[in-house]
């Protein structure tokens, strides 16, 4: 059964949700699924803007012909050749043998790599480029590495529409609800449109700060993203925690204890220092176990907070893998801009904060604060001192 919403009076979401993949990406955790957006417009041209993941092609089908009952489509418009959106392009090409392609020419060759037959049907484009369906004349824009090198994005200069690839997306199924204005998105989207962009296209701020003045001089009215709602009013909430997030600005001053603990002392001593921090007046303390939160939601909190403490235990000589992993994550994704406290511990030869400093020591504008403790195996009466002065030395790093 087809489910489309419209946008506008000639645009209509085509797209649907996955609510039984577990892993996007094979990596990160969807417990809220994820929606595929694909969206067509109806002009005296056909256009549809992307296609969607193989995992609801049915669907897809389904929507696109209940809307062109029974047009032809026209052309077909990539701004993306993720999977997640291109799988379907041979199926669309299958079924509409005449539609033309309209992508720039680095997504062309991905679709010779993914293994398409589709020469016969491509329009190449390049940036600022435009063209017209009838009412609506789009142009192209490039976003090079938002989240691959081929994404653009397009504008309808007609009506304000930003079809937006990845960018403005998040992770969660859309239940219903299409638009921003139909959710409470502050209270249940946000961390997982964090979430999602910081581990998808977090290492690519400056490419997001590229296309975010490229936006600034366009009148954008809706945001047609590949994930998640449609923006359709306070556009300017999302395009100012985009802006926060790809400078690597922190959103809150805060503190994220994450602790790498084996049997309950790393984790007693991090708990003694988020008890300090709010009894001195910082009551804006998350702790995070390493082992059982997924690195996705720690990235995620990395980009939230302005001050990480890691506690980590010494496993082998070397660092807690768990938290091994975390580092290497922050800076595979390029984590700035924040203030780092080390906790160590070891029962023969603590010197996981030593190795933690070395590892931490290349990452781009980030301060390790002096103050740091070693512990040997629990933290006792004589570490009371040296854990206060941590966290006084915390709250100073934040006036
Ligand atoms: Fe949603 Fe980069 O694909």
């Amino acid at each position: 059964m087809y489910c489309v919403r419209n946008i506008t009076e000639d645009l209509y979401w085509v797209g649907g949700s996955d609510r039984r993949l577990a892993l996007f990406e094979n990596i990160h955790p969807i417990p809220r699924g994820v929606s595929y957006n694909s969206y067509l417009l109806i002009d005296k041209k056909t256009v549809l803007f992307d296609t969607v993941d193989w995992s609801i092609c049915r669907q897809f089908i389904e929507n696109i012909q209940s809307v062109l009952k029974g047009k032809p489509l026209d052309y077909l418009v990539i701004n993306h050749m993720e999977p997640d959106h291109a799988a379907c392009i041979e199926e669309i090409i299958l079924r509409y043998p005449n539609v033309k392609i309209v992508c720039n020419h680095k997504a062309f060759l991905f679709m010779h790599q993914f293994g398409f037959h589709i020469d016969e049907n491509v329009i190449e484009v390049n940036e600022g480029d435009t063209m017209s369906f009838g009412k609506h004349i789009v142009t192209f824009v490039a976003a090079p590495m938002v989240h691959w090198p081929e994404a653009m994005v397009t504008f309808d200069t007609t009506n304000g529409v930003l079809f937006s690839a990845d960018a403005f997306g998040s992770f969660g199924s859309l239940d219903g609800q299409l638009f921003n204005d139909e959710v409470n998105f502050d209270r249940d989207w946000i961390d997982d449109a964090r979430r999602y962009y910081t581990n998808i296209v977090g290492k690519y701020g400056p490419h997001v700060q590229d296309l975010l003045r490229k936006a600034g001089t366009i009148d954008i009215k809706i945001i047609c993203p590949l994930h998640g709602p449609v923006w359709r009013n306070d556009l300017g909430y999302f395009l100012g925690k985009y802006d926060k997030w790809s400078r690597y600005e922190p959103e809150e001053k805060g503190v994220m204890i994450v602790y790498g603990t084996m049997y309950g002392n790393t984790e007693a001593a991090a708990s003694d220092l988020a008890t300090r921090l709010v009894e001195k007046g910082m009551t804006n303390v998350v702790m995070y176990d390493v082992s059982k939160t997924h690195v996705s939601y720690l990235i995620s909190e990395t980009f939230k907070y302005s001050n990480v403490v890691l506690a980590s235990v010494t496993y082998n000589l070397k660092i807690y893998p768990p938290m091994l992993a975390y580092i290497m994550d922050m800076k595979a994704l390029n984590v700035q801009k924040r203030n780092f406290t080390l906790i160590e511990n070891g029962s023969w030869a603590p010197q996981s904060g030593k190795l933690m400093r070395e590892l931490l020591g290349d990452m781009k504008e980030i301060t390790i604060l002096d103050n740091e403790i070693s512990l040997n195996s629990s933290m006792k009466e004589d570490d009371v001192d040296s854990m206060d002065a941590i966290a006084e030395s915390i709250i100073e790093s934040m006036k």
